[in-house]
Formats: structure tokens, C-alpha cells, sequence
């Protein structure tokens, strides 16, 4: 039987970092400090086999041959959705649809759902803290029917404005989209209550998962959304795996999105007839092994416990907002303050030193951040910063990364000559490179 008190015992990322095969390999003498996790996680073993084991051991096309490697790639197939829909709460498998990351599956709705629903006139409500995948769709969608587009404004700790929102629900929008954790602040969103108020509003509503299932626990059917997404790719499996979840009547309700083989039940010269949900909306032959590479994701973060995986993140967050005001002078982090509000993402600022040569110079001391703006631009713009540095973190990480990295922005001050750290080495100036140089 299993420990009922297992769950209260904290992560250990050190015994966790074993699993992961990326940590093995040498970067001048140590260990990458892997700092990017929003962009894509590492893959663990278990992820890796499932992959190989299909590709080497039963490779073969669904739902359609009768020979024993056919239906075991099937079996494989449809079990890894099964494990998908328990891992988000899903009322059934069928109703996880295979896509193959977040944005994929936000354009299936905006075509499918999006273009029968959505009129002249009509008003979709998105935030100011959208990722691009959750914009663009609907700015395509919105000049196609000519509808209009109204976003919830942020305060000033990059969080929801709960008011702007209310005051946006009374245009009685159709849709509400927002992301469940912001991939560029870290801010974790109000998810059932803004669902709930959207809903009193008549409007369906989205949330784009993709930092919100590999970070904490999620249950749709308690969130009580209609759509929602996930990049299985930020969740420990493969690239081109993810999933859209809604609830079957919406399905079954929407038109298909790609047509083709897989999608069909009955096919004449001038018509067709469609597929059950889900596979209606998958159409050709879908990634076979990303999908069970995804459904191996799931068991390792469900038996890991995504409660511990939170607590763990959130203690992460934490210990970073304390550490680096105190050990990097001058460093602006970004997003809220309080850590239980955020997720373990961490973006920040340097004064006078461009994030791309921040990153660069992290790179030599073998520490990989993300710089840019995330594809969040008009967030960017927003907070008034063409580009940021963003740390995220993930099961792997420990603490020791967030002291290398503090010691790496240090190095980096001192590189730039910042007027508050010391002067530079020689060693340092080695390195340097042109304020601004990356535009
Ligand atoms: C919040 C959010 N939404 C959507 C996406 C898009 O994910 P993908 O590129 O896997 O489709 C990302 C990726 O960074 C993200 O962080």
C-alpha cells in the first residue's frame, strides 16, 4: 500500500537530477545549471525508454493494422491519452485531443469552435500577459468576422486587474482567454474565479496550460473551464506532443480542423462523414511516439506528485526573490512579490546591460536563461522593456543553480564595470561584449 503521508515529503531535486540523462554531460567541468524551463524542459529517462522502446520495438501505424505490433502501438497510444485525462482530471479520454504543443491546439478552437461562434461585432476578452499562441489565433480570427478584441489590464506586480475584468464582462463577450501561469512573469492567474465570473457573463472560456499543467496540479473538471491546452514538451515529454481538452459536447459540437485519414468514418467523391471525438480532430498519422512519450511523462510527474512539484517550484521562487535583491545590486525582478502568487519563473533586469549579453556571458559559466521577450511583446512593451532575463525552473532544479546564477549576474555586472559592483578582473574583461549589442 502506498503512504498516504508520501506526499508531504519534500522534492529532492538532487535525487530527481539521476533520471535526468542531460546532467551527465560535462560543461567545463560541471554540470549545466539548465535555468529554462518555460521555453522546454529536460526529458527523463523514463520519457526517453517509452520513445525508444516504440521506435525500436513495436513501431507500426494506429488504428488501423491487425497485426501485433499495429495494435500494440494503438494500445500504447490510446493508454497514453487515458493517462492524460487522469493527469488533468479529464471526465474521459475522450475528451483529450493529441495536438502536437499549446498553440496548435489554440488555433483548433479559434478555427473550429472560434469561426461557427464567433460574429461581427462580438467581443473575445484576452489579457495584457497573453504569450503570442494565445493572441495571434484571435487576432486572426477577429479581422476574419470583424470582432473586437479587449484585454484585462495588469497592475503593477504583473497581475490581473480583477476590476478591468469586470468591467470588460459587461460587452457580454463570447470568449475569455487567458493563461492559467504567465510564461513571462510567472504570475499564477485566479483560474476558477475568473472562469466563474466569465461564465455569470455567458462567455466560454479558455486557459492556455502550457506553464500551468507542468508546474502544479490541475483538474479541468474543478476548474470548471471549457477549453484548455498544454505544451507536452514544458511537462517533461517530447517535442510535438500536447493536448486540447473540452467537454464532450463542445466537441461534438464543432466542425473538424484538418481533414483527412483518421478524421473520417465514411468517404464519397463529394462528401464525407466524420470520426468520433476525438480522433475527428486527428487528422493523418498523428506523432505516435510523442503521444506515448507524453503518457510516460505523466506517470513520472504523477508518481513525483504534483502538489510536491508546486511546493518545491514555489520554495524555488522564493528563495530566489530573496537571494538575488541581496546578492546582484540593482537587479529589477519583475511579476508579483509574494511567491505563492507566482510559479517558478523569475524575470528580471540588470540596469545598463542588454539581457542578450547577460545571457551570452551566463552561457560561458555554463548557466542557460532565456532573454528576449518570451513572446510576450505587448507585455514587453507594457512594462516598458524591449527585452528581460527569465530563470524557470522544473523538478531538476536546486538551489545551487540559483546560487550560480546570482554569482553569474555578479560576474556579469563586473564585466560592464555597473557602478555599484567591483571593478572588473582581467579574466572578466576577457569576455566582455558592446553594451546594447543585440539591438
Ligand atoms: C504561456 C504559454 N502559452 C503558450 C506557449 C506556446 O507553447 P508551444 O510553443 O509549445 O505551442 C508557451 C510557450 O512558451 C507559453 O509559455
Amino acid at each position: 500500500m502506498s503512504d498516504p503521508t508520501a506526499h508531504r515529503v519534500p522534492l529532492d531535486p538532487d535525487v530527481i537530477r539521476a533520471d535526468f540523462p542531460l546532467f551527465e554531460r560535462d560543461f567545463g567541468g560541471r554540470p549545466l545549471a539548465y535555468l529554462d524551463s518555460a521555453a522546454t524542459s529536460l526529458k527523463p529517462r523514463a520519457v526517453l525508454d517509452a520513445l525508444d522502446d516504440y521506435n525500436e520495438r513495436y513501431t507500426a501505424n494506429i488504428h488501423r493494422g491487425i497485426y501485433t505490433t499495429a495494435e500494440e502501438a494503438t494500445a500504447a497510444y490510446e493508454a497514453a491519452r487515458a493517462s492524460v485525462a487522469t493527469f488533468i482530471g479529464a471526465g474521459s479520454p475522450s475528451e483529450i485531443v493529441f495536438v502536437r504543443n499549446a498553440t496548435e491546439a489554440i488555433n483548433l478552437v479559434a478555427h473550429s469552435w472560434g469561426r461557427r461562434h464567433i460574429h461581427q461585432a462580438d467581443t473575445i476578452v484576452l489579457t495584457e500577459l497573453e504569450h503570442h499562441s494565445n493572441l495571434v489565433p484571435w487576432q486572426l480570427l477577429a479581422q476574419e468576422k470583424d470582432a473586437d478584441l479587449e484585454f484585462v489590464a495588469i497592475d503593477d506586480q504583473g497581475r490581473l486587474d480583477q476590476q478591468s475584468f469586470e468591467v470588460l464582462l459587461r460587452t457580454r463577450p463570447r470568449l475569455v482567454a487567458f493563461n492559467h501561469v504567465s510564461n513571462a512573469l510567472g504570475t499564477i492567474n485566479p483560474v476558477r474565479e475568473m472562469t466563474r465570473m466569465a461564465h455569470e457573463a455567458g462567455a466560454l472560456v479558455l486557459v492556455d496550460g502550457a506553464q500551468g499543467v507542468p508546474h502544479g496540479p490541475v483538474d479541468v473538471q474543478a476548474l470548471d473551464v471549457d477549453f484548455y491546452v498544454f505544451s507536452g514538451h514544458k511537462t517533461l515529454g517530447p517535442t510535438g506532443s500536447g493536448a486540447l481538452w473540452a467537454r464532450r459536447e463542445l466537441l461534438d459540437a464543432m466542425p473538424p480542423f484538418m481533414g483527412g485519414g483518421e478524421m473520417i468514418r465514411e468517404v464519397h467523391l463529394r462528401h464525407t462523414t466524420f470520426n468520433d471525438v476525438p480522433w475527428k480532430f486527428e487528422a493523418g498519422t498523428p506523432d505516435i511516439a510523442a503521444a506515448i512519450g507524453l503518457g510516460a511523462a505523466m506517470g513520472y510527474l504523477g508518481a513525483l506528485g504534483m502538489d510536491r512539484v508546486r511546493a518545491h517550484e514555489q520554495e524555488l521562487a522564493a528563495y530566489a526573490l530573496e537571494l538575488l535583491p541581496r546578492e546582484v545590486p540593482g537587479i529589477r525582478i519583475l511579476g508579483p512579490r509574494d511567491p505563492a502568487e507566482r510559479a517558478g519563473i523569475v524575470t528580471f533586469t540588470l540596469p545598463g546591460i542588454h539581457a542578450h549579453d547577460v545571457a551570452t556571458l551566463l552561457d560561458r559559466e555554463a548557466i542557460a536563461i532565456r532573454a528576449g521577450h518570451h513572446c510576450t511583446q505587448p507585455l514587453h512593451e507594457r512594462l516598458g522593456e524591449s527585452a528581460t532575463g527569465r530563470a524557470s525552473f522544473n523538478v531538476y532544479t536546486t538551489t545551487d543553480d540559483i546560487d550560480r546564477l546570482a554569482a553569474g549576474l555578479r560576474s556579469v555586472q563586473r564585466v560592464f564595470g555597473a557602478p555599484d559592483a567591483p571593478a572588473a578582473t582581467d579574466g572578466d574583461r576577457a569576455v566582455r561584449y558592446p553594451v546594447g549589442s543585440h539591438g
